[in-house]
């Protein structure tokens, strides 16, 4: 019977094509915008350790669970798990879990969308030539004013949401894995140019150590849990997209390759830029914790020095702007989906819908830049507490359940069948690591965070 599924929107062409589109998924402002200013914000080091050993413990094996329950059950995040445990035998209730995403996507997206919108505002300000020869004081000058205006917030963020929206009513995938083929390997060299600057400026050994020489007394649990809500964020697992994503993949393709590959690129291009903006942090006498804005004000400073900054700095931002839009279709179309699905709209109604939904929640971000920066619960604005809500707590908790879904309520048969395995110590490695290591890890940091022990 599981052999004979197919998925109603055909598959990928390759597994190459997959990888693609899952790394294109995953890469995006996680790992150039809000790694760096995260590092920045929670010490360096330490939490640098605990994010790379978080990808590597958990985030491969869930990835690895993930796309084999979309591969087995070839629908919607929630109908596919929901099939699989009604095959095994188990609720059908475990399908909330993959409905997770029908609500994190959105919120995600909504403040997601704002940022992205300032990597839009910034192509301009880099055509118009404003980075040349930019002092840091300006940098943050020019960064501060811009924020600090809600009517161009406002308008990036609409801009930002139709051209997003416009993509997923029209479908046109084929367009956008064009252009993820040329704009990929493009944002990549970039940033190896940009760190090459950072290597050759006085400051890269600093870097080095601030990146790679952890200082375990920074750690808390706070820091910890910022550090796993990050790899998950990061990779896109927990939420069912990848779920999505595995739905249309060949039966022959190897999943573990895949989800090894797929992580392995992301978090190289999370370090990258970590390498690339913190010499420019040091070179500038700039903060590292400065926050969400850290690599407007940090960029800039780099390309301004640069011979033809200027035009490297617009192809940056354009590029900037691709891989957050493809993550961005990837957090709007399982909400999209499941309102076709479960409400009967048609795909312009349900985009209409959830689009309108994700602008009005923007403007929560919007105003946390200015007018209500100070409005605070438990301390934070209305952006910090979304971002926290979804990455540090809806993330690992949706992760922790997928977990316990896969390897403790499904049969070591239909696992085995799913990833199209044999019984080896490969298998077993996964298996036991998702069994004991990746949730109990979860729940220790979780615990720990509100002070159990
Ligand atoms: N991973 C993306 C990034 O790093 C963001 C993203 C896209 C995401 N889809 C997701 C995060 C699903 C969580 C869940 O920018």
């Amino acid at each position: 019977m599981q052999e004979k599924r197919s998925s109603m929107h055909g598959l990928w062409s390759s597994s190459w094509a997959f990888v693609l589109a899952a790394t294109a998924a995953a890469v995006g402002l996680g790992n150039i915008w809000k790694f760096p200013y995260i590092t920045g914000q929670n010490g360096g080091g330490a939490f640098v350790v605990v994010y790379i050993i978080c990808t590597l413990l958990m985030g491969i094996p869930l990835m690895i669970a993930e796309i084999m329950i979309g591969r087995t059950g070839r629908q919607n995040p929630a109908n596919s798990v929901a099939t699989l445990a009604e095959e095994d035998g188990v609720s059908r209730r475990w399908g909330l879990v993959g409905g997770l995403t029908v609500i994190s996507g959105p919120l995600i997206l909504s403040y997601y969308s704002v940022i992205a919108g300032w990597a839009m505002a910034y192509v301009f300000k880099s055509g118009s030539g404003i980075f040349t020869h930019l002092t840091g004081p300006q940098a943050k000058q020019l960064f501060d004013d811009f924020v600090s205006n809600p009517y161009k917030l406002a308008f990036w963020h609409t801009m930002l949401i139709l051209g997003s929206s416009l993509v997923i009513t029209r479908g046109i995938e084929k367009g956008i894995e064009k252009a993820v083929n040329i704009m990929f390997p493009a944002l990549v060299a970039l940033l190896l140019i940009l760190v090459g600057y950072g290597i050759k400026s006085s400051h890269f050994s600093e870097t080095l150590v601030y990146l790679f020489e952890p200082d375990f007394t920074k750690l808390t649990p706070h820091v910890i849990l910022v550090a796993m809500g990050q790899a998950f964020f990061s990779l896109s697992i927990a939420t069912g997209t990848i779920m999505m994503y595995g739905a249309y993949l060949p039966r022959n393709a190897s999943i573990v390759s895949a989800a090894v590959s797929i992580s392995m690129a992301d978090m190289g291009i999370a370090l990258l830029s970590g390498l690339a903006i913190f010499p420019v942090v040091f070179a500038n006498n700039l903060e590292p914790s400065a926050g969400p804005g850290l690599i407007f004000q940090t960029l800039p400073l780099a390309f301004g020095k640069m011979p033809m900054g200027n035009l490297f700095a617009v192809i940056f931002f354009v590029m900037l702007v691709f891989a957050a839009f493809t993550s961005a279709i990837s957090l709007l179309e399982p909400a999209t989906a499941w309102c076709i699905e479960r409400r009967g709209l048609t795909r312009n109604q349900a985009t209409l819908l959830v689009s309108f939904l994700v602008w009005l929640l923007g403007f929560g971000t919007i105003f946390s830049f200015n007018s209500f920066s100070n409005v605070k619960l438990f301390g934070l604005n209305f952006f910090e507490g979304l971002d926290y809500l979804t990455a540090n707590l809806m993330l690992p908790i949706g992760g922790f359940f997928i977990a316990i879904f896969t390897v403790w309520r499904l049969s070591k048969h239909t696992t085995l069948q799913g990833l199209q395995m044999a019984d080896s110590g490969l298998y077993h490695c996964w298996r036991f690591t998702l069994r004991y290591i990746s949730p109990i890890l979860i729940l220790l940091v979780f615990l720990k965070f509100i002070g159990v022990f």
